[in-house]
């Protein structure tokens, strides 16, 4: 399938009105069933409200980042925020489920890298994914992700209208060192050195 070129731009307060339709629709629920991978069967409830976006839209060293089609419509998201001078964490990653697997998820995260290491000079993005998650983390790790080991905790007192659906839901942690390559297909610096002198 062709993959659909996007731009991209920071999302701003007024903006959060419309990402978070879209965060829902990937996330959970009957729409997000249309997609590949969703929590619908994990969680009921808001993924998060307009309030929670705005939040991040405006916190410190954060952004949420949108991801537009041709005719200006909005196909795809994320956030990511600045943990330390070297790590980023990455998250809230929808595209329109109508809109799947076409290539879109992986434009974005690739925006997301770049934008990461070039705003703040991040050497690593850092992302938890609920560990039943298992086609999404393989997609993740054909991505250059790595499970680090470390668990955490699912934040249960943020679903206050929403209940989990599986017991034991929690965390893994996956990160990626970021190289210097900009396109989807990125290799730490020091491979890419190597790559180099073998050429030459
Ligand atoms: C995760 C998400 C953003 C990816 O977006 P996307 O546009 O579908 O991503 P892409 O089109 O780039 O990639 C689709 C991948 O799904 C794979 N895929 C398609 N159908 C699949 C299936 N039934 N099972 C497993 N993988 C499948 C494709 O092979 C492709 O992987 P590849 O590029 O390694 O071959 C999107 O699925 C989404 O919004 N999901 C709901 C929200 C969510 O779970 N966010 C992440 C939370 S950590």
């Amino acid at each position: 399938m062709a993959t659909a070129a996007l731009q991209f731009r920071v999302a701003t307060p007024e903006d959060a009105a419309i990402i978070q339709p879209l965060v829902q629709s990937a996330y959970r629920g009957e729409s997000s069933r249309q997609g590949w991978t969703t929590e619908a069967d994990l969680l009921t409830g808001d993924r998060i409200d307009v309030q929670g976006i705005t939040e991040k839209i405006t916190k410190p060293n954060s952004a949420v980042l949108m991801a537009t089609d041709a005719r200006g419509v909005l196909v795809g998201c994320c956030e990511v925020l600045k943990l330390n001078s070297d790590v980023a964490y990455f998250g809230m990653f929808a595209v329109d489920p109508r809109r799947q697997a076409g290539g879109l998820g992986r434009q974005v995260l690739a925006h997301a890298e770049d934008y990461c290491r070039k705003q703040w000079g991040i050497k690593k993005m850092e992302m938890s994914v609920i560990w039943t998650r298992k086609e999404l983390i393989a997609w993740y790790m054909r991505r250059g992700y790595k499970k680090t080991g470390e668990e955490r905790p699912f934040p249960h007192h943020e679903l206050p209208e929403g209940a989990a659906l599986q017991e034991d839901l929690h965390f893994e942690v996956l990160e990626k060192e970021l190289g210097v390559h900009t396109g989807t297909v990125q290799m730490p610096e020091r491979v890419l050195e190597q790559a180099v002198a073998v050429a030459a």
